[in-house]
């Protein structure tokens, strides 16, 4: 890895590639589905992760769930902003804060913008927690809110450092 920038101190531990041991997916308008996906957390110099998320069927592989985006940090501070565009047409910045005794990172949307042509329902906000739970094993855990269903728990994940 490439040396993490001094700001990025307080989520180092964020810092790297992870792959799924268990991924689950659940909403109240959908049947219970599982998935596999690879998150990629690089600093390159910078204040900010590069962050890219892929996400695929457990056995056919094909993909499903894509983000790319960058993980920045207010240097000197613990404040975040998580700016992302997903392959399914949408665009989100969400903001929070880490807690870096807890390992723990809280983010909530500031904005979700939508291209015109794409599927209903609409992304209203979402919720994401991340959280080490041992230095090789994180947790992300998903909420989401849309026209049609108030926040619940899209996505609960447990990742292994490789
Ligand atoms: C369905 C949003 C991440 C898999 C949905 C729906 C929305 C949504 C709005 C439709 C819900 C409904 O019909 O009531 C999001 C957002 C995500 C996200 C905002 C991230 C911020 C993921 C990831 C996966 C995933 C990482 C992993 C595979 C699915 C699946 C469906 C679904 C399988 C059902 C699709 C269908 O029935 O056509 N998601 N999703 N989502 N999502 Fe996600």
């Amino acid at each position: 890895n490439e040396e993490i920038h001094e700001a990025l101190a307080p989520i180092s531990w964020l810092s790297g590639r992870w792959v799924t041991e268990d991924g689950k997916g659940h909403y109240p308008t959908l049947k219970d589905f599982q998935y596999h996906e690879e998150l990629e957390f690089i600093c390159i110099g910078q204040p900010m992760f590069n962050y890219i998320s892929t996400s695929r069927h457990p056995e056919t592989k094909k993909p499903m769930h894509q983000e790319r985006g960058f993980l920045r940090i207010n240097p000197g501070t613990h404040d975040l902003a998580f700016l992302i565009s997903h392959n399914f047409g949408l665009t989100s910045l969400e903001e929070g804060a880490c807690d870096p005794e807890k390992k723990e990172i809280k983010l909530v949307t500031a904005n979700v913008s939508r291209a015109s042509f794409s599927k209903p329902p609409y992304v209203k906000n979402f919720k994401r927690e991340l959280r080490l739970l041992q230095p090789d094993t994180l947790e992300v855990i998903l909420y989401m809110e849309t026209d049609n269903t108030p926040l619940s728990e899209h996505l609960t994940a447990i990742y292994k450092k490789v």
